[in-house]
């Protein structure tokens, strides 16, 4: 057996716990939660990819967001399931259009909406039954598993995020300028960390992690140690 396919069954056989994920947009939590999940064998949930994919049907279906009836029929017509990490919405892998600007510009309004909320955060509760999973949000800590073994707040500066994201967007050759980048971080923060329903918030058990002149790896290192000393106390 290779030396990481008997990590990987050490892993399975150990406790598994919840492990969560919160921090402000482009921090690089999606980044660091997979590659987490990967090295403890656990289950990988972007819970952004869920709001981004609700936010993408209401689009495509102009959904009127002050519509609490039409909010409440559209999401009797969504399905949401994971397949290799990429979201597909009723079964049609959508993954690459819920990154678009159109999406990032209007996801942060839409999860601010209670009936969204609810029926992301239920779905949420119920893939992280079995534990064995690292989710990765705004509100996983606080409201999603309040009693997650391992909560990471992720923190960057702003420039430094922007960059980062500015860079994603380039290599997809998106059409954006940075100034509009900045300005679509600026905005979702403050909605993300002023809504008034589970807003963005450091859970008070929650470690912060800033990443600003932290490589990935490091990071992923930083993490994979505080995950293995709960894992072993629990
Ligand atoms: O992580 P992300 O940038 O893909 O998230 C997209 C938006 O979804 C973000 O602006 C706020 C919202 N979100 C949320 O409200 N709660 C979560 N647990 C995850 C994301």
């Amino acid at each position: 057996m290779k030396a990481k396919q008997i990590i990987r069954s050490l892993h399975s056989e150990m406790q598994k716990i919840i492990i969560a994920i919160d921090g402000f947009s482009s921090t690089g939590k999606s980044t660091l939660a997979k590659q987490l999940a990967a090295k403890l064998n656990y289950t990988y949930v972007d819970s952004g990819a869920m709001y981004r994919a609700i936010t993408y049907y209401f689009l495509q279906q102009h959904i009127n967001l002050s519509d609490t009836q039409a909010i409440h029929e559209a999401l009797q017509q969504i399905k949401l399931h994971f397949e290799d990490n990429k979201i597909c919405l009723n079964g049609v892998n959508i993954d690459a259009e819920i990154r678009d600007l159109n999406v990032a510009n209007h996801v942060s309004q839409v999860a601010t909406l209670e009936e969204v909320r609810h029926f992301a955060v239920q779905q949420q509760q119920q893939l992280g039954i079995d534990k064995g999973i690292v989710m990765d949000g705004r509100d996983i800590g606080t409201t999603v598993f309040p009693n997650a073994e391992l909560k990471i707040f992720l923190t960057a500066n702003q420039q430094i995020r922007t960059q980062r994201r500015y860079d994603e967007m380039k290599v997809k050759n998106e059409a954006v300028r940075i100034e509009e980048v900045e300005a679509n971080l600026a905005q979702r923060d403050h909605l993300d960390s002023t809504r008034e329903i589970s807003p963005l918030r450091k859970a008070a058990d929650a470690v912060d992690l800033d990443n600003s002149h932290v490589s990935m790896e490091q990071q992923l290192e930083i993490a994979y140690e505080w995950a293995k000393q709960k894992i072993h106390h629990t």
